[in-house]
């Protein structure tokens, strides 16, 4: 550490040069993120308010309000009443708090169980490293669908919680929540549904008109989502969300500590100290775009979505590896050549995408910061790549 400490503007240049290296949303070259530039307004809010801390809500009670308000309304959203919940640092915070509770609920269940697809988020395995349960993965079909029988048979006596997705990772896929609902109906299983990206599309989606299985807690099985306003709410990165439906199970399994200086709250978090100005640039989100500023956003990326996915589908070799729901597109080889050299050739031009060997799948997440011009320029790209490397 220096002893002198440095003027502001040679800071700031040291961080300018050390950041230029960074990837920009505005280029449009991040294709592969869940994430995107958050909303001007909410980033205003955030700065606005950014000291404050929920990890203490006693001494911020107008912010731990705002909180609980938010949470009804997303719940209203996910056709839930007086839902509960929480805001985290993210998906993977929220899925991991779903698993405690499951857990922690059965506590009557020695050698505890939770089934997931095969598609489930990396979070899951944290949970069970963390939690120390077994994770049970249920297989895909070859269309990458969730095989059903096979996710039933893995369901036995120490099975405390099963988890479905709506908007898979790889492919924003929905699982088939109500069928799920069935499997468990009147056991005593723990159902989460992870919406970690879905959340925020899939309510906007049905309002366009689109056909929309139920995933929410409209399933009356339902126990509890992970929905993430920082990836399609447009909010502040770190803003996940747990809701849950029964909010007893909060006096039940939460943690308490007592020593804080506004008071003992329970809180279900991993996390102590936790931002209160994402969450109240999010309520200011919310309230900013209305239902119809968010459908307006959807629309816009589910028709870059068809877009690429026409253009995907008039290159020879390549396809795509489901029919798209969301504005998640997968592509994958006709001939199942691997996808790994066609993905490196895409990063040497600077297009980041996801990928995904385990289903030999790169995955493009049309977000609202990828235009339909970067789409033009990347297919122009990924045509050139993928004849030079005759991929047929
Ligand atoms: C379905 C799903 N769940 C959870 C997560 C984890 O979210 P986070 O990165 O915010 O922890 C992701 C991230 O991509 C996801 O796709």
């Amino acid at each position: 550490m220096l002893n002198e400490g440095l003027s502001k503007q040679k800071i700031i240049k040291i961080l300018e040069e050390k950041l230029s290296q960074d990837f920009s949303y505005k280029s449009g070259s991040i294709l592969g993120s869940m994430c995107t530039e958050p909303l001007d307004f909410g980033k205003e809010i955030y700065i606005k308010y950014l000291h404050k801390n929920l990890g203490d809500p006693g001494l911020f009670q107008g912010c731990a309000e705002l909180e609980i308000e938010l949470i009804l309304e997303i719940g209203d959203l996910f056709n839930g009443s007086n839902i509960t919940g929480t805001f985290t640092t993210g998906g993977s915070e929220a899925n991991i708090i779903a698993m405690r509770v499951a857990k922690k609920i059965r506590s009557d269940i020695r050698n505890p169980e939770i089934v997931v697809p095969a598609s489930a988020h990396v979070s899951f395995d944290k949970a069970e490293d963390l939690l120390g349960f077994k994770l049970r993965k249920a297989k895909l079909k070859e269309n990458f669908e969730l095989d059903l029988d096979y996710f039933e048979s893995l369901i036995n006596k120490n099975t405390c919680g099963v988890v479905g997705i709506a908007g898979t990772t790889s492919l924003g896929l929905i699982d088939p929540i109500e069928k799920i609902g069935e499997i468990i109906e009147g056991k005593d299983i723990f159902f989460h549904v992870d919406a970690a990206f879905g959340g925020f599309v899939l309510p906007f989606l049905k309002k366009l008109n689109n056909k929309i299985p139920s995933w929410d807690f409209s399933v009356k099985e339902v126990d509890s989502i992970t929905a993430d306003p920082h990836k399609m709410g447009l909010g502040l990165i770190p803003t996940g969300g747990f809701l849950l439906r029964d909010s007893k199970v909060l006096q039940k399994t939460g943690f308490e500590i007592p020593y804080l200086a506004g008071g003992n709250f329970k809180h279900f978090h991993i996390v102590g100290t936790r931002p209160g100005g994402t969450i109240i640039a999010f309520w200011a989100i919310m309230k900013y775009l209305g239902q119809n500023g968010f459908i307006k956003i959807i629309k816009e990326c589910l028709e870059n979505t068809d877009y690429l996915a026409k253009r995907i589908s008039e290159i020879n070799g390549i396809k795509l590896a489901a029919k798209p729901i969301m504005n998640i597109i997968g592509i994958t080889t006709e001939n199942g050549e691997s996808i790994c050299e066609i993905d490196e050739e895409l990063r040497k031009r600077s297009w980041m995408l996801g990928k995904f060997t385990n289903f030999n799948l790169i995955r493009i997440v049309v977000m609202p910061h990828v235009k339909k011009s970067h789409l033009s320029k990347f297919t122009q790209d990924l045509e050139d790549i993928v004849k030079r490397l005759k991929i047929s």
